[in-house]
């Protein structure tokens, strides 16, 4: 059976796109930490839509995680026709304070685990001639951001890595999405690493979407053959703006922003 493979989809922008595509009558691999949650929403899917929907239950901080999932896949006989790499967390603060053990485990996940999954399952897309990758990066992906430095690392990396790919696939027939939203009202910032006053500071009065619209937007943008979109409007603008601007000047500005905003 084709699936469109989800992860990240027990919550936030992931279930939002997880509904959107069950609506458009997408069967369904839905792949995160939390099997409870993955379980009800698929029940919920499948009775709602009448669709096909599943879930493997994986954390992809861990580095054999992905090839458990891609194994787990040729067993349940999956084809995955569209692979979502969107799962991700964050962390904000001092990068000498914070937790090296949490920053790696996230660059393993955001970064790392999105790559093999890319690997494993590109193959049968080429060799199907069927197929599509949309990988999330975020708003951090455009902008050196101080106190939010290995988050938005990881970011520029699925940014870079996802533009590449896109070139390599084109004489195979595959397409690739590079996909970053802005800030959206998910759980993500209620995280740890993210709940604490550096992260308040950044979000404080920000332009923020639901994960609905995000996840809309994502499906227009996979409609149109886009290749890259930034979601939100304003978020758009932002980062042509932000492109005149040297690297180097943005992070000053938005360190001392950051430092001031600490301070009072
Ligand atoms: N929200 C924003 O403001 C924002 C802005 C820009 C970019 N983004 C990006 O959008 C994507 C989705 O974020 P979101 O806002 O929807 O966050 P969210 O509400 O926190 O959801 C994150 C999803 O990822 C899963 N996940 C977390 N750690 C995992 C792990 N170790 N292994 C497997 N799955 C894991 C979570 O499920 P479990 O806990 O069940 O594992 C959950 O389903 C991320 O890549 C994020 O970087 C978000």
């Amino acid at each position: 059976m084709n699936v469109t493979l989800i992860t990240g989809a027990s919550g936030g922008i992931g279930e939002a796109l997880a509904t959107q595509l069950a609506v458009r009558k997408h069967n369904l691999l839905l792949v995160a930490r939390r099997a409870d949650k993955l379980e009800m929403l698929c029940t919920q899917l499948t009775e709602t839509y009448g669709i096909q929907a599943q879930y493997i239950p994986a954390d992809l901080s861990k580095a054999d995680a992905a090839g458990q999932v891609f194994e787990e896949c040729r067993k349940k006989k999956l084809t995955v026709t569209l692979l979502v790499n969107n799962a991700g967390i964050g962390s904000n603060g001092e990068f000498i304070k914070n937790d090296l053990q949490a920053e790696l485990a996230m660059l393993q996940l955001n970064n790392a685990s999105l790559v093999a999954l890319c690997h494993f399952f590109l193959p049968d897309m080429i060799a199907n001639n069927k197929g599509g990758i949309i990988n999330v990066a975020s708003l951090a992906a455009f902008f050196p951001s101080p106190y939010m430095a290995v988050y938005a690392a990881s970011k520029v990396f699925v940014r870079s890595f996802t533009e590449a790919l896109t070139q390599e696939c084109k004489p195979y027939g595959i397409r690739v999405l590079l996909f970053s939203p802005g800030f959206t009202s998910t759980n993500f910032m209620n995280t740890p690493a993210n709940d604490n006053a550096w992260g308040k500071a950044l979000t404080d009065g920000a332009y923020t979407q639901t994960a609905e619209q995000v996840a809309i937007e994502l499906i227009q943008a996979w409609k149109k053959k886009e290749t890259f979109h930034v979601s939100g409007r304003f978020n758009a603008w932002a980062v042509r703006l932000g492109a005149l601007i040297p690297n180097a000047t943005i992070a000053r500005m938005f360190a001392s922003r950051k430092r001031k905003q600490m301070s009072q």
